[in-house]
């Protein structure tokens, strides 16, 4: 009689950054675990925990799969209060995560709060913590267990990341008084003249190289390749270049194994629900007022989670909108808009924006982008965002704000031609040619090239794919290290 195969208890630690990207690339990682008969512990801060289960019901997605996953908590050390929005509030998080969550992990760990078993849980065999949460990789090595770091941005962002150092000590960095922002960087390997001052990571531009958040993203992008593997959430097709670099000089398990959301839906064989893991209540009113209107019509505009902007912005790209006479539909986010300006949006801008335009707090995004009505994505260049519009082959306006942004919205309009950038720019008559330029004058060439990468992206995550294969090498590897 044959030995009854021994079922590997193979049990992974997921630990995000506790923001809305970061949480909804993880928890879809996570998803995928689950889907392969694994078992997850996903380590939330209480914040986002508390926000993700009051609009997702997180646990019922997860009863019918094979494998098994629980929620854990842990302060991220922010008041309830805190906006957790805009670059000085971003530096607040990634500071307090490293003051109060690092020693608390640790503690959960070696006390066996977060390791250990119960009847139906055997000790955690492996941790994949977010690339900004490196501390957890120090951790996995302290106890004997397998690290994985998560980067939760693009591969040639997190290349450009770790070359500061490089461009320091080449002096291109930091930037010393009023500089030409178009000068080309020459120190980012493999992207030697690609990029400019001005699509170099939003940390670069600090003068003081002392910056608390320079250091951080520094340190922390170069402690991801003490880990034994790292995931990216991207596709070969898409960045060959950057994944060869990183496997030959920081990390050579590096596995890219995204779009992760379209890799979930493919792998649920296309049967489920989209726009998951958000942090505010999506309105889907939006989608019946797309309903209506005509087949690539509409520009769709959202800034993402993280961005903050004054209110002269918004007008300038309220006024470019309308007077582009497109129609659009824009995530207006409650907490959009710093300082509290009270005088009210001019009567004839609201007049002009009825009929032609539909605002909503938040919306469906990857619905919203699936859309037969949905023909530009005036975007920030998140990376989340950045993906789910290649997916959907919707070319993009890229304004962005910080971190990995400026590097996207670069790659978008000048290595992958699927959009334009409209970096450093906030003008109405920049934002309306931009608009037109996207869906009338060059609306054919954008149209062609994401159609094209639209179909690499679904290709690599089909069975047989780049990104199929590599999350099954990844999973094999995580069941051989448990053992
Ligand atoms: C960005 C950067 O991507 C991240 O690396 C950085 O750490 C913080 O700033 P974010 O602003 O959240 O993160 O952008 P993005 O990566 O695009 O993620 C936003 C997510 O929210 C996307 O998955 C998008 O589908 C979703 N979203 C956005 C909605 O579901 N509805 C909306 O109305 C807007």
């Amino acid at each position: 009689m044959g030995c009854k195969k021994k079922v590997l208890a193979v049990h992974v630690l997921v630990f995000p950054f506790p923001a809305q990207s970061h949480v909804s690339s993880m928890l879809k990682f996570a998803e995928l675990l689950c889907l392969e008969n694994l078992k997850v512990t996903f380590l939330n801060s209480h914040y986002i925990h508390d926000r993700l289960f009051r609009c997702t019901d997180v646990e019922a997605r997860f009863a019918n799969y094979p494998g098994l996953i629980r929620f854990k908590t842990i302060p991220d050390g922010l008041p309830e209060d805190h906006p957790r929005c805009g670059h000085d509030r971003f530096r607040e998080m990634f500071e307090s995560t490293r003051a109060v969550t690092k020693p608390l992990f640790r503690e959960m760990m070696v006390s066996g709060e977060l390791s250990l078993g119960s009847s139906t849980w055997s000790p955690v065999t492996c941790i994949v913590a977010d690339g900004v949460m490196s501390f957890a990789i120090d951790v996995a090595k302290d106890i004997g267990i397998m690290s994985v770091a998560f980067r939760t941005i693009s591969a040639s962002c997190y290349r450009a990341y770790f070359s500061i150092p490089r461009l320091i000590e080449a002096g291109e960095l930091p930037f010393q008084g009023n500089v030409d922002m178009d000068m080309p960087i020459e120190h980012v390997p493999g992207m030697e003249g690609f990029l400019r001052r001005r699509d170099l990571p939003g940390f670069c531009r600090s003068s003081n190289l002392a910056d608390p958040i320079l250091q951080f993203v520094i340190s922390e992008s170069q402690h991801n390749a003490r880990a034994d593997a790292l995931i990216v959430n991207t596709f070969e097709d898409l960045e060959a270049p950057a994944l060869a670099h990183i496997r030959t000089h920081i990390i050579p398990n590096t596995y890219a194994i995204g779009p992760l959301h379209s890799h979930l839906q493919t792998r649920l064989g296309g049967k489920t629900a989209v726009s998951l893991y958000t942090l505010w209540e999506a309105d889907r009113n939006c989608l019946t007022w797309l309903d209506t209107q005509p087949s690539k019509s509409v520009v769709y505009v959202s800034f993402g989670s993280a961005v903050v902007m004054t209110r002269d912005q918004l007008l300038e790209f309220w006024y470019g909108l309308v007077n582009s006479k497109k129609r659009f539909l824009w995530v207006m986010r409650p907490d959009l808009v710093t300082g509290k300006d009270e005088t009210p949006i001019p009567a004839e801008l609201l007049e002009r924006t009825s009929g032609v335009g539909c605002l909503v707090d938040w919306a469906p995004q990857e619905e919203v982008l699936g859309h037969r009505a949905i023909g530009g994505f005036l975007t920030h260049s998140g990376w989340n965002s950045t993906l789910e519009s290649i997916v959907a082959g919707v070319p993009m306006i890229c304004w962005p704000y910080f971190a990995d942004q400026m590097v996207n919205s670069r790659f978008v309009s000048e290595a992958w031609k699927l959009g334009v950038d409209m970096k450093d720019l906030c003008n109405r008559g920049i934002v309306e040619k931009m608009v037109n330029d996207l869906m009338v004058e060059r609306r054919e060439e954008f149209v062609r090239s994401a159609d094209e990468m639209a179909r690499l992206a679904r290709e690599s995550v089909s069975r047989g794919g780049s990104s199929f294969c590599k999350l099954d090498r990844l999973i094999k590897d995580i069941r051989i290290n448990s053992q």
